[in-house]
């Protein structure tokens, strides 16, 4: 273990199997925190469990669940308390967006399938786990994005700034309802980080280069980098800070 930071914290974080979300779960085990996964993809939650266990860090999982399902994301809730007796911090990482051109945007397969999936999917947990989280005064970490501030140079992502534009709204509001219990509620705002979801457009020709380009600090970000920032959203450090949203961008909103 690294650290007692998170030490008697119980964490929910969805969507473990790749790339933010695994990069949290397994970085809060470490800080000693007891941690509840959850993914779709019950490969990839495996593997991420596996490699929890190999570090003797206390991680669980319930998978396959689908979290755009208000019933799936009950049971997920309740097998977390259930294991651990509470619930403390909720980092809503799964998520899953449909890229097009707005000439080319298919309503339904397109547009509602991505605010599906990265707006409901963070309403619901946030539904599910509140009655719990406000008990002893909890924190939600959710993912807003550099998208949610400058559009996306080279890519159709329309529906995905719309729906980050969201998570960054819906989240000051959370904070509000949840201040009078002690809750708190931050976005974190990363750019372009390696995960299983950026790795293909990373291949596009031309588009990795771009990306770089409009970075301050001239690397790609890694799930790690993010997963510090939760970390503290997470611990008591960041008692006082609410409805703030955190850049991890390597300064590409700046300039
Ligand atoms: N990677 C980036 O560059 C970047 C930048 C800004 C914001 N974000 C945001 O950070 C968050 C995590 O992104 P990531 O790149 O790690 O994503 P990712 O696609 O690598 O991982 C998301 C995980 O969520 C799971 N998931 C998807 N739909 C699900 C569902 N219905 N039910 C349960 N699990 C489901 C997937 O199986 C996957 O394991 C997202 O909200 C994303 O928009 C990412």
């Amino acid at each position: 273990m690294l650290s007692n930071r998170l030490a008697g914290k119980v964490a929910l974080v969805t969507g473990i199997g790749s790339g933010i979300g695994q990069g949290c779960a397994l970085m809060f085990a470490r800080h000693g925190a007891q941690v509840m996964g959850c993914d779709i993809d019950a490969a990839a939650a495996e593997a991420t469990l596996s490699a929890g266990q190999a570090q003797s860090l206390a991680l669980a999982s319930v998978h396959p669940c689908d979290l755009t399902d208000p019933e799936a994301v009950r049971r997920v809730v309740e097998a977390t308390v259930e294991r651990y007796g509470r619930l403390d911090v909720l980092v809503n990482a799964a998520a899953f967006g449909a890229f097009a051109w707005i000439h080319e945007m298919d309503y339904l397969s397109h547009w509602k399938a991505t605010l599906t999936g990265e707006l409901d999917i963070v309403f619901l947990a946030c539904k599910a786990a509140w009655p719990h989280l406000i008990r002893r005064g909890g924190s939600i970490i959710n993912f807003a994005s550099a998208n949610a501030f400058v559009a996306l140079e080279g890519s159709g992502a329309l529906a995905h700034c719309a729906g980050k534009g969201g998570v960054l709204a819906m989240t000051r509001q959370l904070a509000m309802e949840g201040a009078p219990y002690g809750l708190r509620a931050n976005t974190i705002s990363p750019a372009m980080i390696v995960t299983g979801a950026t790795k293909p457009v990373l291949e596009i020709p031309g588009f990795k280069e771009n990306v770089l380009r409009k970075l301050m600090l001239k690397r790609l970000g890694q799930p790690e980098d993010v997963a510090w920032c939760a970390t503290f959203l997470a611990s008591d450090e960041s008692s006082w800070i609410t409805a703030a949203d955190f850049a991890v961008d390597g300064g590409a909103t700046a300039w």
